[in-house]
């Protein structure tokens, strides 16, 4: 299937692992695109040095910089938009987008979420899935929308939770699922291979509840 060369602006907040997926999926060539700029609301995340290693254009964008959410949107969206970016990837980016910058880029905006949505929005995922004692665990990528990641789910991907299972553990766990659906969705969407219709997102026409976990890239 043919894809363009779709550029991205890619949000973050800290370790910056799952940019390092899409880094080596782009030179890998597995995914149709390329990254634009690497911005950061953390001046020392470490993700900003793995874009640096990568020769991205990286800026820091602190909130504490903003008087409020909309100023700071503001700004965001000005240095997106010198990057002409046709997506932008929130990898690990722990900030609130307001429901104006969300509606200015609509369906031009993903997120990753460590739980399999719609469980466990917000914060401290691994630690409630264990106190809830549930039996599968995993990751999401989502378009944003204004709600807290409630917006159309693209791809997820699960593990067993295991009776000797931890935080740390479920944190790695979830890290290398989400390593391998936050490319996956990249590329569908590089491919023009997704649409939403009344709130769901679709995968070549079909709905994507039929092969969340199962679909090959
Ligand atoms: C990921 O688990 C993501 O789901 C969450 O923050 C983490 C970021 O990890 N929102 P990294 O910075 O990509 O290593």
């Amino acid at each position: 299937m043919n894809a363009r060369l779709m550029s991205l602006a890619v949000l973050i907040s800290g370790q910056g692992s799952n940019l390092q997926a899409i880094i080596d999926s782009c030179d890998r060539g597995e995914i149709s695109a390329t990254i634009r700029c690497v911005i950061s609301n953390e001046p020392d995340a470490y993700g900003l040095t793995r874009a640096q290693h990568a020769n991205i254009p990286t800026h820091v964008l602190k909130h504490t910089d903003y008087s409020s959410r909309q100023l700071y949107d503001h700004a965001l969206a000005d240095l997106i938009d010198q990057y002409h970016a046709d997506l932008i990837v929130l990898a690990g980016f722990m900030r609130i987008l307001g429901a104006e910058i969300v509606e200015k880029y609509q369906y031009r905006i993903i997120n990753l979420h460590p739980s399999l949505l719609p469980k466990y929005k917000g914060l401290n995922t691994h630690a409630r899935v264990l106190a809830a004692g549930d039996k599968r665990h995993g990751a999401s990528v989502h378009f944003v929308t204004a709600d807290l990641d409630d917006g159309p789910i693209i791809t997820q991907a699960s593990i067993p939770i295991e009776g000797s299972d931890t935080i740390e553990s479920l944190q790695e766990k979830v890290h290398e699922l989400e390593h391998r659906i936050l490319p996956r969705a990249i590329q569908w969407l590089a491919q023009n291979r997704l649409t939403v219709d009344a709130g769901q997102v679709l995968l070549d026409g079909k709905p994507i509840t039929q092969c969340r976990t199962t679909c090959s890239p």
